[in-house]
């Protein structure tokens, strides 16, 4: 039986374990104020609060889609819907009744997503309205009244007791298919090699909602405590958890370097970040999940596990070919090891929308240049070919020669025996290799202090 607090009551449900909340909120509860836009993450109309005392982030309340939040997802964790955010009096919340002064409200379907992450940043005293709400689509407002709502909400007190919801996630017996430890997964995976791993479940909750997929079996692994963590035991590295989420990561990837922490800050919208994890957008394989190729550039190994066997291998080589990586049945990610900070390390995503969209192109370089020699240099990209690649023909055109504009000119033209892109929807093949050569050519001047971004030339 799955067990969590909704609107500060505990509910009990028995449902098949790819039900998504947002379903069972609207079929089942009547709890209509959560509303389906996209049913794929996209547009924020779905958002709710999730809170987890458990986690190892220490991040708090989340705001979550739960149009690709399965159930078990919530097992022993509180949810609160926009129903149950004012008083029972009726007083609504600081950013409903900001919404109301502000006119941040026309057609309404997307309003009560917008009020739910407001409440979840409101809690959190954060300022960063843009960002907070970047992944909720409005249609018909405008978003200058919204953001102009949330700013006048800003520390506008309201009874911390009143949706403290960390205190009412109610105790739980362990779920079947939810393994509590990496060493319960371990063994259970093994023995089970056809089921599907639900992680964020950011890329599978779209197998269910959209491509109507039956996973006859799954493991949740959100209750491996023990793959959310951070291990720093290794001077000048971290080891990090494949069930840590690219919110739990932002930080390090901000130490890693500046364009690492913008990338992530960049990654999909806070309510995917709040539920994506590190180790399902590596293992998913995909040729334009964001972080391979910074990883890659950096030197990231790969710490694999089956059973009792465990095996580390360098990230560039888990991806074998489209939709085949170095994983067998019954392997599975355990975590992924990086060093703590990379200073010639510089990574550049390309994509239609600045904001919530999967890149273009996203390349990432890290050239080590001593006494205006080149002495190493390791480069990938994603979107350039069917998996995250590195650019070893540029590299080799790079190394050993000097650190001039001369020498990253005459390496232009490797690009084209290392790529061969596709043409589709988010970009064309010359498209993608003209933006991959420039981000070279920026590199090379952004390392010499030249501004290179747009809005940097702009200012
Ligand atoms: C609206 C939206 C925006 C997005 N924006 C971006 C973006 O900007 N950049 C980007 O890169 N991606 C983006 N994505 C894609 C998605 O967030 C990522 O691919 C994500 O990292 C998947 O992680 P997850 O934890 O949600 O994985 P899940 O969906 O749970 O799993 C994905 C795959 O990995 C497998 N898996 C998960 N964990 C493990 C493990 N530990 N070991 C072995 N296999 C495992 C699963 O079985 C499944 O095959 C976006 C998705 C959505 C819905
Ligand atoms: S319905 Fe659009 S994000 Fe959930
Ligand atoms: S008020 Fe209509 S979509 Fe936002």
């Amino acid at each position: 039986m799955i067990r969590f607090s909704l609107n500060g009551e505990t509910v009990e449900v028995d449902a098949a374990p790819t039900t998504t909340l947002l379903d069972w909120l609207r079929d089942q509860r009547r709890l209509t104020g959560t509303k389906e836009g996209c049913n794929e993450g996209d547009c924020g109309a779905c958002t709710v609060m999730v809170s987890d005392p458990d986690t190892f982030d220490e991040l708090g309340p989340k705001a979550l889609n739960a149009c690709i939040l399965f159930l078990p997802q919530l097992h022993g964790k509180a949810v609160r819907t926009v129903e149950g955010v004012a008083k029972p009096d009726g007083t609504p919340h600081p950013v409903q009744q900001a919404m109301v002064d502000h006119h941040g409200s026309q057609c309404g379907f997307c309003t009560p997503g917008f009020i739910m992450s407001m409440v979840v940043s409101h809690l959190h005293e954060r300022t960063d309205h843009d960002d907070a709400l970047a992944g909720n689509l409005c249609r018909c407002t405008g978003y200058a009244p919204i953001v102009r709502a949330a700013k006048a909400a800003e520390g506008v007190d309201w009874p911390p007791e009143w949706l403290d919801d960390m205190s009412n996630c109610p105790d739980v017996a362990p779920l079947g298919f939810a393994p509590e430890t990496s060493d319960e997964l371990a063994a259970w995976y093994e023995a089970n090699p056809d089921a599907t791993l639900i992680a964020g479940a950011t890329d599978v909750g779209l197998w269910v909602t959209k491509q109507m997929r039956d996973l006859p079996k799954v493991a949740f692994l959100n209750r491996c405590r023990d793959m959310q963590r951070f291990d720093l035991s290794k001077p000048g590295w971290v080891r990090v958890g494949s069930g840590v989420t690219m919110q739990g990561f932002h930080p390090f990837a901000q130490e890693i370097h500046d364009s690492y922490g913008e990338l992530v800050r960049r990654y999909g919208s806070e309510q995917v970040r709040a539920a994506a994890t590190i180790g399902g957008n590596i293992a998913n394989g995909s040729p334009i999940g964001d972080n391979p190729p910074p990883l890659i550039a950096i030197g990231a190994v790969l710490h694999l596990r089956r059973g009792d066997q465990r095996r580390d291998l360098p990230l560039e080589e888990f991806f074998l070919e489209y939709g085949k990586q170095d994983l067998a049945p019954g392997e599975f990610v355990e975590a992924v090891s990086m060093p703590r900070s990379v200073p010639d390390l510089r990574v550049y995503k390309l994509s239609k929308r600045f904001d919530q969209d999967i890149s273009a192109v996203c390349g990432a370089f890290n050239v080590t240049v001593e006494d205006g020699a080149i002495t190493a240099a390791r480069i990938a990209f994603g979107g350039m070919a069917g998996i995250p690649k590195r650019a070893s023909h540029v590299e080799d055109a790079l190394v050993g020669k000097p650190w001039t504009e001369n020498t990253v000119d005459a390496a232009l033209s490797r690009f084209g025996v290392d790529y061969a892109p596709l043409t589709d929807m988010r970009a064309s093949a010359d498209y993608r290799l003209s933006a991959a050569q420039n981000m070279l050519v920026r590199y090379f001047h952004g390392r010499s202090g030249a501004a290179v971004d747009v809005r940097g030339v702009l200012a």
